[in-house]
């Protein structure tokens, strides 16, 4: 087949990382006979440096167009005066409400040899395989009004929490479709003891629940959540909850599979492309060393190749290459190994590649 893929490399460690997804497609595109035709683009802090935003329309209507768009990261020291105007994270946050990619699936899967990367007991990873469904283009940070006012001297700044009913329902419905795909398991998480809308959430997740009979649902408040993700992680399936706490949560179920680095994510549920993008961000303590962990983009891209374009086979084939290297002792710093950017991807490809 032919797709056509726009790559976003953004900043930091970004444009490692992205070169290393591609370099992973181009080895599927080749065993099975495919053409990616891709076209880059700027986002984030180098999008400010060259055109003083951080998301051009230009850049949009591209990633729009095309059939998937991958993202590699956003931001870095260089822009975070708290008093700049514009900000490299606008323009990630704009891209998604721009294609309308409300559903983030994070998908957070300990591999064995791995337990060792994590501060938590071996025994406490096992059978450790969740997905958080975190919505992507509403609550925290997106709700109005937003901004600062200044009154009497004083300066306020807010941020508001809102969803509507028809947000929460679509989220949700996702949710349990993937649960009911899974193990039956669906875990909603709120604060309902003090949100007004987390209380709309608890009611409108609770009604859709009655069209799943096979799932189980069960509401738990985000501090709970966030305790148990590290005391039980095992006894999640499917997660589903706000934007910020599923921000919050993913990084935190980082720690479960030894590394940022290893995580993807899948943003869907416009009517135009997927945007799959890894959960870590510039990683500016590391960026241009050539040392970033490749695997949550080439991840990424597999579920770009699922998502998007259909190829299931392609899509496990990726994911397979990066669990034999990894299972094989090829690791990068970030998991206690030894190799550089460079040298995992080529053994990722080289995975791709065999058989
Ligand atoms: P970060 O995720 O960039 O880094 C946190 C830690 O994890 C760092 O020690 C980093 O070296 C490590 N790490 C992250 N990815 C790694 C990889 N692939 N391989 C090895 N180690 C890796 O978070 P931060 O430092 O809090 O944020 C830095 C900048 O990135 C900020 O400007 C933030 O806004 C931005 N950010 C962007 C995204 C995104 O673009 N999706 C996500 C998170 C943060
Ligand atoms: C992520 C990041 C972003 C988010 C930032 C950079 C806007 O932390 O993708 O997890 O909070 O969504
Ligand atoms: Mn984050």
């Amino acid at each position: 087949m032919e797709a056509n893929i726009v790559l976003l490399p953004g900043d930091g460690i970004g444009p490692e990382v992205v070169g290393a997804a591609v370099q992973v497609l181009d080895a599927a595109a080749r065993r099975w006979g495919h053409t990616f035709h891709y076209s880059t683009y700027l986002i984030g802090g180098c999008s400010i440096d060259a055109y003083g935003t951080a998301l051009t329309a230009e850049t949009l209507a591209a990633c729009q167009a095309a059939d998937a768009v991958l993202l590699g990261a956003v931001g870095g020291p260089r822009w975070d005066d708290p008093a700049a105007p514009v900000r490299p994270e606008q323009g990630l946050l704009g891209l998604r409400k721009g294609l309308g990619v409300f559903a983030n699936l994070r998908p957070v899967k300990v591999y064995p040899p791995l337990a060792g990367a994590s501060p938590l007991r071996p025994e406490k990873l096992e059978g450790v395989d969740l997905v958080v469904v975190r919505e992507l283009t509403g609550g925290l940070y997106f709700g109005q009004p937003k901004g600062r006012t200044q009154e009497g001297g004083r300066t306020r700044a807010v941020d508001t929490l809102e969803y509507s009913d028809f947000e929460i329902e679509r989220i949700v419905r996702l949710a349990f479709g993937l649960a009911q795909a899974r193990r039956g398991r669906l875990t909603s998480v709120d604060k309902a003891n003090v949100l007004e809308s987390s209380r709309l959430w608890r009611q409108v997740a609770a009604q859709v629940g009655t069209e799943f009979p096979g799932v189980a649902l069960e509401h738990v408040l985000v501090d709970t959540a966030a305790m148990r993700l590290v005391a039980n992680p095992a006894s999640f399936d499917v997660i589903v909850t706000e934007n910020m706490f599923g921000d919050i949560l993913t990084d935190e179920a980082a720690v479960l599979v030894g590394s940022m680095g290893l995580l993807p994510s899948a943003s869907l549920g416009g009517d135009g492309p997927g945007l799959y993008e890894p959960i870590h961000g510039s990683a500016p303590d590391i960026a241009g060393k050539g040392i970033a962990n490749p695997c949550g983009t080439v991840l990424s891209a597999a579920l770009l190749l699922r998502h998007s374009l259909g190829l299931e086979a392609e899509a496990r084939a990726i994911e397979a290459a990066v669990e034999r290297a990894i299972q094989g002792g090829w690791l990068t710093r970030d998991l206690g190994g030894t190799l550089s950017t460079r040298e995992m991807t080529a053994k990722i490809v080289d995975e791709v590649l065999r058989e």
